[in-house]
């Protein structure tokens, strides 16, 4: 099994087991539960006592009223012309409000959700208000082909900023993996087969970049070959698979990725976490189909 220590931009020491993420140093008492199942007793699975949650929708499954958004998303949803952009919001949103209910244990009323906003930084980074005021809850939003997802890490955890993407299991090209890959990227696409192998390997090394991009907050104002995607392969009993994103000055990003259908779902964050929980009342990316509703009327 392939080993590798690294240490991330707080200091903290992890080794990486082929399976998983493990953070070192932590006396075995400290423990509280790990399901990692090759974690070994004198480590703690860094994310053990901070849970993550997911939560996915359909742009079908947005209601059609808008007194679930703030003023202000209503303000940005209003100045849309495209009603591809103009579906996007509005279901990523949806999602993350929800998301965020659940989370915070708050009703899932219009009045409620209204209340929980998703806000930019400067940038674009998401950020959450409750009623008006900054809280501190770190979510991170991605949509693609009519389904959106929302990442939602622990409330009041200060271990840095989340980043979530989804994308489509798509064909892809040679150029874009020689335009947009590493080298040792492009190396270990050359060793897969051509087909579905071989697409769902680019779509999820560049979904990972992105994921990892977004923990950095700058989306893609940054050359993707800044950022190196390696992926696991043990798949856990709940689907997830841990992957790593390795900057050009070595800072680490662990993440987890996962294939359900047509999707492929990567996570990345600063610290070690356990992958997330999926929330109830979301829907099932596994069965879900690509929607491309707006191709029918492209203006709102
Ligand atoms: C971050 C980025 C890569 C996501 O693009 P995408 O794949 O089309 O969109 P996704 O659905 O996966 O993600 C969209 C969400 O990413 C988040 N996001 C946007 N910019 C972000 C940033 N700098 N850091 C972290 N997250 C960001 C937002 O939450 C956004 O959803 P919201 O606007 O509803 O809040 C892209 O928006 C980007 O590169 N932004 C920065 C540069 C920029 O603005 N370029 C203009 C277009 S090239």
């Amino acid at each position: 099994m392939r080993r590798q220590a690294q240490r991330n931009a707080r200091g903290r020491r992890w080794e990486w087991l082929g399976a998983g993420w493990l953070a070192a140093g932590y006396r075995p008492d400290a423990v509280s539960t790990c399901t990692i199942p090759t974690c070994p007793p004198e480590w703690l699975c860094g994310a053990a006592t901070e849970p993550m949650w997911w939560l996915a929708h359909g742009e079908h499954e947005v209601p059609a009223t808008l007194d679930w958004l703030s003023p202000r998303e209503l303000a940005v949803l209003q100045a849309i012309r495209f009603r591809k952009r103009y579906v996007e919001f509005v279901t990523r949103r949806w999602t993350a409000k929800r998301a965020l209910a659940h989370v915070l244990g708050r009703e899932g009323s219009p009045t409620v959700l209204a209340g929980l906003e998703i806000a930019h930084q400067i940038g674009g980074a998401p950020f959450v208000r409750v009623d008006g005021a900054t809280a501190a809850i770190d979510v991170s939003l991605s949509d693609r082909a009519g389904w959106a997802v929302c990442l939602v890490g622990p409330p009041a955890a200060d271990d840095g900023p989340l980043g979530v993407d989804l994308e489509l299991v798509e064909p892809r090209t040679e150029g874009f993996v020689a335009d947009f890959f590493t080298t040792a990227e492009r190396e270990f696409m050359a060793r897969l087969p051509a087909g579905d192998a071989w697409d769902a390997a680019a779509n999820l090394i560049w979904s990972a970049k992105e994921a990892a991009l977004k923990v950095l907050k700058v989306g893609l104002r940054a050359d993707t070959r800044d950022v190196e995607v390696t992926l696991g392969a043990d798949e856990r009993p709940d689907g997830w698979v841990a992957m790593i994103v390795t900057a050009r000055d070595g800072t680490v990003f662990p993440g987890w990725w996962r294939r359900d259908g047509q999707f492929l779902l990567t996570i990345a964050s600063v610290a070690p976490r356990e992958p997330p929980a999926l929330l109830d009342g979301g829907a099932d990316l596994g069965r879900a189909e690509p929607i491309h509703s707006w191709l029918g009327a492209p203006l709102v």
